[in-house]
């Protein structure tokens, strides 16, 4: 993914009422809070196996294309959305049929038949756009294509041997996807349409992992502190006269000052699970502490991903692999290792303003794990 291309710690920000499509409802409470999706038993006739026990599922013989112009569109479309959410990433192995405009009816379709926000639509990357073959532009597709030869990727890797400073830790390379924006993503597609022939690889590890690996003392700590997110690098001065010029996938993403503040903990409204929000390039730091207290907290948080082999997940991309993850859920890091090209598509959906719901539960307690 791109390196940059993510209230206060109580609930004033949840999603509203949503969405009735083709019969299908997405729940929603009384108290505008999404409650828990449950899964309607419409996956039943696809092969699906967990890629690990914590994260991760992988989908045999499923073809999206057909089923994006099938009569059960919805009812399967929106239990693959909660399966997502649930296990943080799917993998959807050979799809070469998918074109571009299915991938965004899809995106689509994934938040709007569960809890996203009527306000929410496709993301809009404040810096990468798509030039199309035809010369238009295409705000709402990221293509990520990297050519090792090119010196730039070679500096910027530090595995080439071009690199003038050998650079000895990628822990910065883990974030959510926008968790700058005000309202950042709910799920981001990834059509990986060229790889290389070995290396390229995207790693995920669980968030929700991450929540119930802490201490209780440590949660609830971490749960009365908003964190601030900011590319590096980012400042308005930087980028204004670049960047793209409208609302970036809701009205409240929107100006050159790419920063916002969210809770640390959030509830992921598909699942109700609470999940360690707060970590990742983009966080600037926790609200209010010391520039020190942030940094121990930070990289203890840090810790718990790189030293829990457990909660992650390393995918190995093969050509027309789809994979689809819950920003909210999982965290994800590139692997800047390959000699040759390597290729995607990405459409990222905007999903709710974070919000944390002191009903919601860790997802070991909710699983009875
Ligand atoms: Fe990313």
């Amino acid at each position: 993914m791109s390196p940059i291309a993510t209230e206060t710690a109580t609930d004033t920000q949840a999603p509203k009422a949503f969405h009735m499509l083709n019969g299908v409802e997405a729940a929603t409470s009384k108290s505008d809070h999404c409650i828990p999706l449950k899964l309607s038993g419409a996956l039943k006739t696809f092969k699906q196996f967990d890629l690990t026990t914590v994260i991760g599922t992988q989908f045999e013989n499923i073809n999206l294309t057909k089923i994006l112009h099938s009569p059960e569109c919805d009812q399967i479309i929106r239990d693959i959305a909660i399966t997502i959410s649930q296990r943080g990433v799917c993998v959807f192995p050979k799809q070469a049929e998918l074109t571009i405009e299915d991938q965004k009816v899809l995106a689509r379709k994934l938040g709007q038949l569960t809890c996203r926000p009527h306000t929410s639509d496709l993301y809009i990357h404040p810096l990468n756009q798509t030039t199309m073959p035809d010369g238009t532009i295409d705000a709402e597709l990221t293509t990520l294509a990297r050519d090792p030869a090119k010196k730039l990727y070679a500096k910027q890797s530090g595995f080439s041997g071009g690199a003038a400073i050998k650079k000895q830790s990628h822990i910065d390379g883990w974030h959510t996807d926008s968790s700058f924006e005000n309202v950042p993503s709910d799920y981001t597609l990834l059509h990986m349409k060229t790889t290389p022939a070995a290396g390229g690889d995207t790693l995920f590890a669980s968030a929700y992992e991450v929540y119930d690996l802490l201490s209780e003392p440590y949660q609830k700590f971490l749960e009365g502190l908003t964190a601030t997110f900011m590319p590096p690098h980012h400042e308005p001065s930087n980028i204004e006269s670049r960047m793209w010029k409208g609302a970036r996938g809701s009205p409240e993403n929107v100006g050159a000052e790419l920063r916002a503040s969210h809770c640390s903990v959030r509830t992921n409204p598909i699942t109700g699970w609470k999940y360690v929000y707060a970590l990742g390039h983009h966080l600037e730091g926790f609200d209010g502490l010391a520039d020190v207290e942030s940094k121990v907290i930070k990289e203890h948080l840090e810790r718990l991903v790189t030293e829990n082999p457990h909660l992650q997940l390393r995918f190995r991309w093969h050509p027309d692999d789809l994979v689809i993850w819950d920003n909210r859920g999982v965290y994800h890091s590139a692997t800047f290792d390959y000699t040759a090209k390597r290729v995607g598509n990405r459409i990222c959906g905007v999903g709710e303003k974070p919000y944390l719901d002191p009903r919601s539960s860790s997802r070991k307690y909710a699983l009875n794990l």
